[in-house]
């Protein structure tokens, strides 16, 4: 079975949200996924998501309410086969500390969405819509991510 992290800045708003979404879509296709996410900072360890994205995820039928923040570890860079960093910044925190030895392909989740857009921006100091917005984007970054993983089990 892959496995499959979810990376953000805070794992509170943008990577939960990522891990609610692909396990929904995964389980829609009958494909069987190892999904969590994590943040590249610490200051939210333990907490739930963020309760707007909670709600605004819950309206499209979403349940993040049991997940809880963390933060990147070493071993996940062995226990994992993709990172899948939310926006560049996250991706480059996460080469930086990347062992060299590591086993995972560390990607940017919105190179795999039929989208122009690459990264999935921070909604945190934003309003409701951002919100709305990110999860437009993880809905069409989850599609790709599973076509890819189908085509690659072919
Ligand atoms: P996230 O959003 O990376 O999508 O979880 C953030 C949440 C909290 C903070 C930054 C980003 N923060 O600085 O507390």
């Amino acid at each position: 079975m892959k496995r499959i992290l979810f990376v953000c800045l805070g794992n509170i708003c943008r990577s939960p949200a990522a891990e609610g979404v692909l396990r929904a879509k995964a389980r829609d296709r009958g494909m069987s996924l190892y999904i969590e996410s994590a943040g590249t900072g610490a200051w939210h360890a333990g907490d739930p998501p963020d309760a707007r994205m909670i709600k605004a995820a819950g309206r499209r039928g979403y349940d993040l309410s049991h997940q809880r923040a963390r933060k990147v570890t070493d071993a996940d860079f062995f226990e994992f086969d993709y990172l899948l960093a939310m926006d560049l910044s996250n991706q480059v925190d996460l080469l930086e500390v990347a062992p060299p030895n590591r086993e995972c392909d560390i990607r940017l989740f919105l190179d795999f969405a039929d989208s122009e857009t690459r990264e999935t921006p921070d909604p945190y100091y934003g309003g409701d819509q951002g919100f709305e917005h990110v999860l437009d984007l993880i809905e069409l970054g989850a599609a790709g991510f599973l076509d890819h993983l189908e085509d690659e089990s072919e």
